[in-house]
């Protein structure tokens, strides 16, 4: 019966998903402000129609949050939809083939049946709208096995400050028996696998500051230092020849993970030469001892994610800039405190830096990591419902991102988070050309329905 919805409505849902992408709400540019209520209002109309109870839109200090519920019987499970309708910048906005807020259908390799091109389509506006779509099929047919309630975030991908406080100041609200959350991925789409961990990060920016102006490069040149040049020096000193980070105490608290999971996750299929060849890359690099999946998932690293200063326009100025900027972020692994590292980086920034230049380190926002069990009631229910519908087993995987408000949700609601994500890698989300195959989001519609089924049965 709900299937027979999914499928009777399939063109209207996608119609939906089109609308709610082509609002552009950027939660990062203050420009966009409007644009983010804006996407809230969709969904608070979206609720409405597809007969959740108690729709709500929370304002908050930054973006608004917003909620909704179905208690059909309090008896059954609870299960609290998470999930995020902002987006990341479109910018650069020239390598789009298409306009970032005018979702189109195109086929590629890896989505012969088409996949929708546009900013959000795949993180998060096309996997958070498969819940919308899943409970409406399950409702309108009669076929909802649990009580929902649904949580939507317009800052996640600037740190969820106010979902923290709305979170802490609303336990008995969101009272539930585990999270649900499609925001993550899959192997690919003849291999389903289940997130099953989260990196944490640590995210700060740096400023070395020399001469109190610009120089002239000729005439100061040489005898006044570079800030640039000192700040580049200091950043390659972060890393030893062995790959792993230089700095004291920064490895202190990482568990490491055993010989018998590293086994368990090697089984997961992979192909290194596929992947450098996707990557125009020649080779892979990273901490010696480790494979690239675990280096991209079970080990904590330190990238420069930006860095500028000095003259960067057309031709040639000869100047020798006063500052040098930085923007760095550390990916943390479980039992690494964000907080923690943040300081420690600080300090011992500040210590090597040479006396003849200024340092600031300015914090940003950072989470912890998460691993989740493969052993309980949701676990299984997520599982089975993804071998119904994909016909194979999924394999647990632990990802490189990070989803900060998961470990909130663990600390402060005593939740489990599953995250039944259908996602690509190769769907590039926060780039040019973010897209979202056709497949996938169906998929998702499928599968959530069966995941509720499962766990109302497995709770009984
Ligand atoms: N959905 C992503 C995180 C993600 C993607 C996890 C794929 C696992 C697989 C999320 O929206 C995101 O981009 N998170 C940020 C962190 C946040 C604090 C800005 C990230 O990981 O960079
Ligand atoms: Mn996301
Ligand atoms: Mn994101």
């Amino acid at each position: 019966m709900t299937q027979e919805y999914i499928n009777k409505n399939k063109n209207r849902f996608l119609n939906e998903l089109f609308e709610f992408i082509k609002i552009p709400s950027v939660s990062a540019d203050i420009k966009f402000k409007d644009d983010v209520l804006k996407a809230a209002n969709f969904l608070e109309n979206n609720l409405i129609k597809i007969g959740a109870d108690n729709v709500q839109i929370f304002p908050t200090d930054g973006h608004p949050i917003v909620y909704a519920e179905k208690i059909i019987d309090p008896s059954l499970p609870t299960v609290l939809v998470y999930g995020h309708y902002d987006v990341q910048p479109a910018d650069p906005y020239e390598l789009w083939d298409s306009d970032p807020f005018d979702p189109v259908v195109k086929k590629t390799k890896i989505h012969p049946e088409g996949a929708i091109f546009a900013r959000g389509a795949c993180d998060d506006k096309g996997q958070m709208f498969m819940h919308l779509k899943a409970f409406e099929a399950m409702y309108k047919s009669g076929e909802l096995h649990c009580n929902v309630k649904f949580m939507f975030e317009g800052e996640e991908e600037v740190g969820s400050s106010n979902l923290e406080k709305f979170v802490r100041s609303n336990v008995e609200l969101l009272r539930a028996d585990v999270v649900l959350v499609s925001d993550t991925g899959i192997i690919n789409n003849t291999t389903p696998s289940i997130c099953v961990g989260l990196r944490g990060l640590s995210y700060v920016e740096v400023e070395v500051t020399g001469p109190n102006r610009d120089l002239h490069s000729g005439l100061y040149g040489g005898a006044v230092a570079n800030p640039i040049n000192v700040l580049s020096k200091m950043i390659a000193s972060l890393h030893n020849e062995n790959g792993t980070i230089n700095i004291p105490g920064f490895y202190k608290d990482v568990v490491e993970v055993s010989n018998l999971d590293r086994k368990e996750m090697a089984k997961a299929p992979f192909n290194l030469s596929e992947y450098m060849l996707d990557l125009s890359i020649d080779n892979v690099h990273g901490e010696d001892g480790f494979t690239t999946n675990e280096r991209n998932s079970i080990r904590p690293t330190l990238d420069v994610n930006g860095i500028w200063g000095g003259y960067i326009g057309q031709g040639a100025k000869t100047v020798l800039p006063s500052k040098a900027h930085a923007k760095i972020s550390m990916r943390l692994v479980p039992n690494q405190s964000s907080k923690k590292i943040t300081e420690l980086f600080e300090s011992h920034f500040k210590k090597i830096a040479p006396e003849y230049v200024k340092v600031k380190v300015i914090p940003h926002h950072g989470g912890e990591g998460v691993v989740i069990p493969t052993d309980f009631p949701a676990y299984l229910a997520a599982k089975n419902a993804m071998e119904t519908t994909f016909g194979k087993t999924p394999i647990p995987v632990r990802s490189g991102g990070s989803i900060p408000i998961v470990p909130m949700f663990e600390e402060v609601l005593g939740l489990k988070t599953i995250l039944l994500g259908f996602g690509l890698d190769s769907d590039v989300i926060h780039s040019p050309n973010e897209h979202f195959g056709l497949f996938n989001f169906y998929k998702g519609i499928e599968t959530i329905p069966h995941f509720y089924k499962n766990y109302a049965n497995l709770m009984l």
